[in-house]
């Protein structure tokens, strides 16, 4: 099983549950990738071969993605990954995760999988946080694990 941990952050809060969540995949010997998508070249640069998507955004807008650089390539990756385990995460501060709610229903109507709730974390990761990010990832594991 290969996955893939695709994210946005602009203060670093998403980026660190990104991190997290990487830690978490090592440790249960999970190989992955991790892109910062304010790194990437070209959206080509993530494959479209690998077994779980695990995607990160927070809240912006008004209970939106990020619209310059996330929502672009979401656009370009749903559609393409037909089949495929989805997992989203990330960070929110003064709304109630509505933004996570309806990015599920995107990947509910596609034709991807939704392969659990989403992770939402309010403002930066506390110490208190790391074992909700952890259960999230030992159960997406073993979800994956059961397809
Ligand atoms: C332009 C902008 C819009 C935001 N909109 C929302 C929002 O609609 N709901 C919410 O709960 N938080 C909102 N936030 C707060 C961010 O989601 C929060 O600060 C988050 O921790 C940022 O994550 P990051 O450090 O990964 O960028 C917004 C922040 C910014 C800068």
């Amino acid at each position: 099983m290969k996955a893939v941990i695709v994210y946005y952050s602009g203060t670093g809060n998403t980026q660190t549950l990104a991190n997290l969540i990487s830690q978490s995949l090592f440790k249960l010997g999970i190989l992955h990738d991790i892109f910062d998508i304010a790194k990437i070249k070209s959206f080509q640069d993530i494959s479209l071969e690998y077994d779980l998507y695990i995607l990160g955004c927070p809240a912006m807008g008004f209970e939106e993605l990020e619209k310059l650089d996330f929502r672009p390539l979401f656009d370009y990756l749903l559609p393409n990954l037909l089949g495929k385990n989805i997992a989203l995460f990330g960070s929110y501060s003064w709304g109630n995760g509505e933004w996570m709610t309806k990015w599920e229903q995107e990947v509910l109507k596609s034709k991807a999988k939704l392969i659990q709730k989403g992770l939402i974390i309010k403002d930066q990761s506390k110490e208190n946080d790391y074992d909700k990010v952890n259960n999230f990832v030992i159960n997406l594991v073993r979800r994956q694990n059961e397809n």
